[in-house]
């Protein structure tokens, strides 16, 4: 497997954390913190991480403050829930909201997605969400967006066939690289049939911190939900390259 670099752009650390949840901190992330294997041999099965009975395994990508994550985690007590986010104070507030609702089906991978992504096994995720991911608007650092060329390919390759992938921005400019990213991805398929559905937030998909300034500073976000589409049976045709 090649080397993948680490790529963290954004801050991994804002301000001290209480005492409080610092020692909520050091008492419950050694139980839900997801380390990766030294030896990269073997790729990581994410259903092995929780309870026997768990149906499958979806990700978030940058959860932020966790609040999506821990909402749909208490909504699906079935699925195992691994939250992936290299801010450390983002960390501390899920795993204390974790502890409090007594959650059992969340892990945290607190580093660069893209070293979680390489390691994951093929088709071994159910849902994938990345909510307001940073724009960085400038067209210089457009390689650094999570969701690009780079990417795709990984998302393709670690979503099982079906699965939903589930994205959403306030940024003009990124919503339209998105867009043009994905549905011209043959891995991928945009779900919707309407304006409303990349318009309004669906029932099932929780707010975030992120929205709701969002919406506090006037900007209308678009929610983007995208099908893995099913990888060709092998020995069918050419599919031997799909990722
Ligand atoms: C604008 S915030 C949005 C947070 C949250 N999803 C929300 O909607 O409130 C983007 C988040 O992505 C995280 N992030 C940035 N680079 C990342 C990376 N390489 N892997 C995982 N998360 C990353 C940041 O630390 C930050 O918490």
């Amino acid at each position: 497997m090649s080397e993948v670099q680490r790529f963290v752009y954004g801050r991994r650390r804002g301000h001290k954390l209480r005492q409080g949840r610092l020692q909520r901190l050091e008492e419950l992330l050694p139980c839900l913190e997801l380390s990766l294997p030294e030896t990269p041999d073997a790729p990581v099965q994410p259903l092995g991480l929780f309870p026997p009975g768990t149906r499958e395994v979806w990700l978030e990508i940058g959860f932020g403050a966790g609040e999506h994550l821990i909402a749909q985690a208490k909504a699906h007590p079935e699925i195992g829930f691994i939250g992936c986010e290299p801010f450390i104070n983002g960390v501390a507030s899920l795993v204390q909201h974790a502890g409090e609702e007594d959650l059992g089906n969340i892990r945290v991978y607190r580093d660069d997605a893209r070293l979680l992504l390489h390691r994951l096994a093929p088709a071994s995720i159910g849902r994938m969400f990345i909510l307001y991911p940073d724009p960085w608007p400038k067209t210089r650092h457009h390689k650094r967006r999570i969701v690009g060329p780079s990417t795709l390919d990984r998302f393709a390759a670690v979503l099982a066939d079906g699965a939903e992938l589930r994205l959403a921005t306030d940024h003009a400019d990124y919503a339209r690289w998105m867009l043009r990213s994905l549905t011209s991805h043959r891995a991928f398929r945009w779900l919707a049939k309407g304006t409303a559905d990349w318009r309004d937030r669906p029932v099932d998909w929780p707010a975030t911190r992120y929205e709701a300034k969002a919406l506090r500073a006037g900007r209308k976000p678009f929610y983007f939900r995208f099908e893995r589409v099913a990888r060709p049976a092998s020995g069918a045709g050419n599919g031997a390259d799909w990722p």
